[in-house]
């Protein structure tokens, strides 16, 4: 017989969603999470994105195998983050592998991820992220009803048709009654690295006024950033090796999230 992981200690979790795919939703969670971490935080990273998982390349732990040890259970990849943060990693591409998940039916994915899941060892933590996969559809619905996340962070990108599908994600959190930490604006304008000028390639502050109209915080704007882009691509976090307004918007919202937690803790999960 199996015998169940430890029970890992998790005071808060939090899902990153999108209404759709490419806004950069991996990209504020993968930043975020170390953001956190960089403050002496333990924080988990489940890259539940099952179509299109790609935080281990973001981290560049695509290399690294999870020991699974006799007992069933998975260990976390981990990473080490300034001078007592920590960031420790799963990913659906762990079992995908190269495989192409596109062949996993529906249901069939949903019980391998809930399966997968329940065996990781996370040890203790003060903060696990959830990357979610894009849009409101069946899929990130049922991730987010089997891990019940304390509350969600909504990412968009300023154009109109974003803000749209940003509201679809506020509604569908709703309904599951996780309540929405706030919005963060990506994309949002781009600065020229020949005059430092405001470049508004999008539109600006579509988010913020979304936050507004729907009643729900504004959590910060990152710009457009070659340098995000390529940090991504490279598996250099951006947060890590950049100082500029854009790391600090991340750190920005680090805090914020940091101090959502502090005003309610006290309400320690186990699970
Ligand atoms: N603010 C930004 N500036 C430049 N490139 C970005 C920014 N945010 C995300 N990207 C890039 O856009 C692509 C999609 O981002 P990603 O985080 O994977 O989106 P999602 O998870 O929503 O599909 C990636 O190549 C990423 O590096
Ligand atoms: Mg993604």
């Amino acid at each position: 017989m199996m015998t169940e992981p430890q029970a890992s200690m998790i005071k808060h979790s939090i899902m990153v969603m999108s209404g759709k795919g490419g806004v950069g939703k991996t990209t504020v969670a993968v930043n975020l999470a170390l953001g956190l971490a960089l403050y002496g935080k333990k924080v988990g990273i489940l890259d539940a994105d099952i179509t299109g998982p790609n935080v281990p390349l973001m981290l560049n732990v695509e290399e690294e195998v999870m020991v699974g040890e006799d007992d069933g259970t998975i260990r976390p990849v981990e990473i080490p983050v300034g001078a007592d943060g920590v960031v420790r990693v799963v990913s659906m591409a762990f079992i995908a592998g190269r495989e192409s998940p596109v062949v996993w039916r529906g249901p069939l994915k949903i019980q391998m991820l809930k399966q997968f899941i329940e065996k990781v060892a996370w040890g203790d933590l003060d903060q696990l992220i959830i990357d979610l996969p894009p849009g409101t559809s069946d899929e990130p619905l049922t991730i987010a009803q089997i891990l019940r996340p304390e509350g969600t962070v909504i990412v968009t990108t300023p154009q109109d048709l974003a803000l749209i599908d940003a509201r679809k994600a506020i509604d569908m959190a709703r309904s599951l009654g996780v309540p929405v930490l706030g919005i963060v604006e990506n994309m949002s304008g781009f600065s020229c690295p020949g005059c430092g000028g405001a470049i508004d390639l999008f539109k600006v502050g579509g988010g913020m006024r979304a936050a507004d109209e729907l009643g729900v915080p504004f959590l910060g704007r990152i710009e457009i950033d070659p340098a995000i882009c390529e940090s991504g691509d490279s598996g250099r976090p951006f947060i890590l090796r950049v100082r500029s307004k854009n790391s600090e918007a991340f750190d920005g919202i680090a805090r914020k999230i940091i101090a959502l937690s502090q005003s309610e803790e006290g309400e320690d999960r186990r699970v």
